[in-house]
């Protein structure tokens, strides 16, 4: 496998760009998480993210864009409501669903009659995919169901021997993927919580966007959901998480009473000083949803680095970005919350 040097270069972004043209599969930088792309209009391209993923064959894929030109290439028609956010939004972190156009490969909508779609802003996704000339499918860099990669290293260390590049656009800027809202429906669905957040949603659209039920709670045997990755336990470390609702001084004393030999605090940057004695893990500061997105999945890596046998988390807000944060938190603790 070969990984380009720190600032990606126009060469090491043409490289890739003949891989994907060629059908081949390369990882490449987003201002989100790491992506592992294929060219969206090419099945055969497609299948080899699915393969070197372990990816659920039902789980369909965001394509990504670098021009407004490009958006016929995959849905059939551009609505006044995915205007409007487009315009506010992108290039930058949402996801928009429509329905989809017949020039998109089967394999990146699952047998959905709707297509994901997004704009990313880091400049080297942008460079690659303008390359590339077609749209990019591209989940994000990780085996199935362990934490997003924000750092190419994090991408080596689940595909190492799998995949012929990745191409190294240094640290991701926001930390957690994009926010998916389909519009496909009669309300919009805002189907999971993102770098932008349903509050700026709202103001563009001027009306309520509705908030999936799997957001906040764990689907139950048999129910559908509304995006089928959200069925899946994801964000997943080695560690056991619980999650601990609190205030500072409540959780500090929770974690105290009950972390033993092998044990570790996920805690806010505030929190390390009260938390002498135990091995801490922090992954933001208190009340600012943006540090805790940037730092998340590099802390829910480390837990396993280190060998955490239960890592107890510091709860964040349910509002803004730290919605998000929130939602990641729950499906890596498998929904496991204690109020204190
Ligand atoms: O920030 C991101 O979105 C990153 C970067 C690489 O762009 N990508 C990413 O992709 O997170 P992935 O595959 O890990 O997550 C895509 C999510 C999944 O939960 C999937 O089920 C949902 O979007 N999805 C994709 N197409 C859909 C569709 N047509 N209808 C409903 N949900 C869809
Ligand atoms: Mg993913």
């Amino acid at each position: 496998m070969h990984t380009s040097c720190e600032k990606a270069s126009l060469e090491v972004c043409r490289q890739a760009a003949e891989y994907l043209k060629k059908g081949e599969i390369a990882a490449i930088p987003t201002e989100t998480v790491y992506g592992l792309a294929a060219d969206a209009t090419n099945g055969q391209a497609v299948k080899k993210i699915f393969e070197a993923k372990g990816r659920p064959q039902d789980n369909p894929l965001i394509s990504h864009i670098s021009s407004m030109e490009m958006l016929p290439m995959v849905w059939r028609k551009v609505t006044p409501q995915a205007k409007a956010l487009a315009e506010a939004f992108w290039p930058g972190p949402l996801t928009i669903i429509l329905p989809r156009s017949e020039l998109l490969a089967d394999e990146v909508c699952a047998g959905l009659p709707t297509a994901a779609v997004r704009w990313p802003s880091h400049p080297v996704a942008q460079q690659v995919i303008a390359l590339a000339g077609v749209p990019l499918a591209a989940p994000s860099a990780n085996t199935s169901g362990s934490p997003s990669p924000t750092t190419a290293e994090s991408v080596m260390q689940d595909m190492a021997g799998k995949i012929p590049m990745v191409v190294d656009g240094g640290t991701c800027e926001v930390g957690v993927e994009s926010t998916v809202v389909s519009l496909a429906g009669q309300t919009p669905l805002l189907l999971r919580p993102g770098g932008v957040t349903k509050e700026e949603l709202e103001r563009v659209l001027g009306c309520e966007v509705k908030l999936s039920d799997a957001v906040l709670h764990q689907l139950q045997e048999g129910e559908k959901p509304a995006s089928p990755g959200m069925k899946y336990r994801h964000y997943a470390p080695n560690a056991r998480v619980l999650i601990v609702q609190g205030s500072s001084a409540q959780y500090c004393e929770y974690v105290k009473a009950h972390a033993e030999e092998g044990d570790c605090a996920l805690c806010f940057e505030e929190d390390v000083k009260a938390l002498s004695g135990i091995a801490c893990i922090p992954y933001g500061k208190e009340g600012d949803g943006v540090s805790q997105a940037h730092g998340l999945f590099a802390a829910l890596r480390a837990l396993d680095e280190k060998h955490v046998k239960t890592a107890y988390a510091r709860c964040p807000q349910q509002s803004g970005i730290s919605l998000a944060v929130y939602n990641r938190l729950l499906r890596a603790a498998a929904f496991q919350v204690v109020q204190v």
